[in-house]
């Protein structure tokens, strides 16, 4: 008999959660980490650490654009860069220490150390083998490389690199307007950079519903953004700690360059399955090195098993996590499953961009007929109280039954508004349903369901 039920290569947001879900369906679980704390990318270098940082310099933002307005009078807090970086730390350090409580809570073994999987049911780990019916990797993703780019995590930086800089650079310049590239953007123009993102497409954050994102982009400019469009970053070179970024015209394939203190690289994220010995084993790998998984993520090889970012389907965390839930279920004997239809997708800047379902383009794409719910913010009392009536919530619908296909939400409280539409979803609900339940006055889901009314008969407030 092995020793473990399920040994859980990985502890991010999806390795953790399986392993939980796992001990909590009496599987005798451990997880191996190679980190000095648990929690992966997500808590120790990706979405834990950058939401403090937005949330300092919001705060910020905030006392030196609308105080006054709100009769708080006195000077606008002056940064302290180092402090800011120790509370963002301290933030990582609670949530770190939360994962390894749960761990001791659940009776799970962190294994600590870098996991090779030599045959099916062993893992290896330093010298040691540990033996598991099942093995679930879960090794997530890493920072995507870019030709002519080298990251020295000081003046040319992924993610990682950009939570804890030496100091505010006077100049950033971020490679890619996606996610990553827009929210530490906006951390580092609200703390005084001066912040140029370089893009290769005509349009940011791609993918996104065109109109949300056009107005997406119009904030940030407002906001101090600069974007350099449809072009194509061709190399940084980096001479006394300065940095040189040349991009390339998609349109007339004409080169320029800009100046950089630093220079921020977010052209997306590549699996991670490094060291565990995947081509020896055998298992399948598409070409771009996601781990090949039928629809109960389990690889061609007997006992082996893969979730994640390693995985295909979008690399967010709470992706992963369903996908541990569901996975662990199935070791369990029960049923897992994944609703991948309903899995929303935020960004969390000032406002912040919600998004779940079907976008105009992929419903235009597919020939559906669709009727579009809109609702401005600035009909919204509690939005405009709070210096927030910019963006609006766009409920997507199916044209004969009113079901709800998808929302599209830019504006205030908008990643926790995006839920009451996901389970709307889940459920089935049409347009009429959300617009015929009761909402609290004065909030800011109003607006959700004043996009919903303006699928039927029209909203009030507009
Ligand atoms: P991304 O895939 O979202 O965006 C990368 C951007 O870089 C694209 O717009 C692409 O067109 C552009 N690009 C690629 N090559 C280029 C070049 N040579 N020159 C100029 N532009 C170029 O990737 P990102 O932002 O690095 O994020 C990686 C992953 O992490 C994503 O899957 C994202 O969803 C996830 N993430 C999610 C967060 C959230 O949910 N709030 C926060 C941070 C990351």
């Amino acid at each position: 008999m092995p020793a473990y039920d399920v040994i859980i290569i990985g502890s991010g947001p999806g390795g953790y959660v399986c392993a939980i879900r796992c001990a909590q369906r009496g599987l005798k679980t451990a997880c191996v980490e190679r980190r000095e704390t648990l929690g992966g990318t997500c808590l120790n270098v990706g979405c834990i650490p950058s939401k403090a940082l937005l949330h300092a310099s919001h705060m910020l933002h905030e006392a030196e654009e609308n105080f006054a307005k709100m009769g708080l009078k006195g000077k606008a807090p002056s940064v302290d860069w180092k402090a800011m970086l120790a509370y963002k730390d301290d933030v990582i350090g609670q949530n770190t220490k939360g994962i390894e409580f749960l761990f001791k809570k659940n009776k799970i073994d962190w294994i600590k150390g870098w996991a090779s999987i030599p045959e099916p049911g062993k893992v290896k780990v330093g010298d040691e083998v540990h033996e598991a019916k099942d093995i679930v990797i879960a090794t997530g993703s890493a920072a995507a490389s870019l030709t002519g780019v080298e990251v020295d995590e000081k003046t040319v930086v992924t993610s990682t690199g950009a939570l804890e800089l030496g100091k505010i650079p006077k100049r950033l310049v971020v490679i890619g307007a996606g996610v990553i590239g827009l929210e530490m953007g906006s951390v580092y123009t609200r703390l005084g950079s001066d912040v140029t993102v370089v893009e290769f497409l005509d349009h940011i954050t791609p993918g996104m519903d065109a109109e949300v994102s056009k107005v997406f982009q119009r904030t940030l400019k407002k906001q101090g953004l600069k974007f350099v469009l449809n072009s194509a970053v061709q190399g940084v070179e980096v001479k006394n700690n300065k940095a040189t970024v040349t991009y390339k015209s998609r349109k007339d394939d004409s080169e320029a360059t800009i100046e950089a203190d630093t220079v921020l690289l977010a052209t997306g994220r590549v699996p991670f399955t490094d060291g565990l010995g995947l081509d020896a084993l055998g298992v399948k790998t598409t070409d771009r090195g996601m781990i090949e998984t039928d629809e109960s993520w389990a690889t061609n090889i007997p006992g082996i098993h893969a979730i994640g970012d390693a995985i295909k389907g979008p690399m967010l965390a709470h992706k992963a996590e369903d996908e541990g839930m569901a996975m662990a279920e199935v070791l369990a004997g029960q049923h897992g499953h994944v609703n991948y239809g309903v899995i929303p997708g935020v960004v969390y800047t000032h406002p912040e961009v919600a998004t779940v379902g079907e976008t105009e383009e992929t419903l235009k794409e597919s020939g559906r007929s669709y009727k579009v719910g809109k609702f401005s913010f600035m009909g919204n009392a509690r939005a405009k109280a709070v210096f927030a009536g910019d963006g609006f919530v766009k409920i997507l619908a199916d044209a004969d039954t009113d079901r709800v296909l998808g929302c599209h939400i830019i504006g205030p409280g908008a990643g926790d508004l995006i839920h009451e539409i996901c389970v709307a979803m889940e459920f089935g609900a049409s347009a009429e349903d959300i617009a015929r339940t009761c909402h609290a006055h004065p909030t800011f889901s109003e607006a959700v369901r004043e996009a919903a009314l303006a699928c039927g008969d029209g909203a009030i407030h507009a």
